[in-house]
């Protein structure tokens, strides 16, 4: 710097403007701004395009009962069963009021008259009243089977003696022996009111004897009856013939066959 340097001038007058400048370096970032209000609802967008078919659900709950059906048809009849076992047995029935009739009676006279029923007079048994001691004859109260014998004893004679029903002779037995007996048994189909009796032949072989230890008896009872009906035998047997009819040691001619 010069010693002689005059006083500093005037201001010089205003130069024209200078050219634009170079543009300047990007400043720094700005600090974050504050939040700005909440902007408008945005408008409807268009609608999407449909789903895939999404997976099978869970299984619902049970429903509610339905109602009753219609009566279906009958069926066809199934096979038979097999039988049953027998079944315990049933109480013991009441009792029946059976038929009875039995009779058992001894000779009291030696030496029966032929031509007649022997009379029994002795009875041992004859509840029923069916057989007539002294007639010597059985009724038959009902229809029915019944069994008849006989035990003859034997002395002093020969004694054929028959066992009559319906005058027809069912069974003769021949006894020669002194001393012996003789007996037979049949059993007889009878209806109500036939009769049954013993008859020895004749006077010469009615060797029939009675005593205390020689016992002759006529026997015979009910064995079954054809039908388990009650007959109405309160009365008693029917009554025998009117008349007095003849008996005979042989059979009658005008029948052929057995009665
Ligand atoms: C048996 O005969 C005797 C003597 O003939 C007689 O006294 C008696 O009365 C008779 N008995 C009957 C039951 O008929
Ligand atoms: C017994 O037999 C006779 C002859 O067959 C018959 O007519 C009658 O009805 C019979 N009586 C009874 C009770 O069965």
């Amino acid at each position: 710097l010069s010693l002689l340097d005059g006083e500093k001038g005037d201001r010089g007058v205003e130069g024209p403007s200078g050219g634009l400048g170079l543009p300047g370096v990007k400043g720094d970032m700005g600090a974050k701004g504050f939040m700005g209000d909440k902007g408008d609802r945005g408008r409807i967008g268009v609608p999407g395009t449909k789903g895939e078919k999404g997976d099978l659900g869970p299984k619902g709950d049970k429903g509610d009962m339905g109602d009753v059906g219609m009566k279906g048809n009958e069926g066809i009849q199934g096979e038979k069963g097999s039988q049953g076992e027998k079944g315990m047995s049933g109480p013991i029935g009441p009792c029946t009021p059976a038929i009875q009739s039995a009779f058992s009676a001894c000779l009291n006279d030696s030496f029966p008259a032929p031509d007649l029923p022997i009379p029994f007079p002795d009875v041992i048994t004859n509840r029923q009243g069916h057989f007539n001691p002294n007639l010597g004859i059985y009724h038959a109260p009902v229809n029915g089977t019944y069994v008849f014998s006989y035990h003859a004893a034997v002395s002093s004679r020969v004694l054929k003696i028959g066992l009559f029903y319906n005058f027809f002779p069912i069974a003769r037995t021949t006894e020669i022996t002194n001393e012996a007996t003789t007996s037979h048994q049949v059993v007889l189909h009878l209806y109500r009111g036939d009769m049954v009796w013993l008859q020895v032949k004749d006077r010469t072989t009615n060797g029939m004897f009675n005593s205390p230890e020689h016992k002759s008896t006529f026997s015979g009872y009910l064995l079954y009856p054809d039908s388990c009906e009650l007959p109405a035998i309160r009365t008693g047997p029917p009554a025998g013939p009117t008349v007095k009819p003849t008996y005979m040691w042989d059979p009658p001619t005008n029948t052929t066959t057995k009665p």
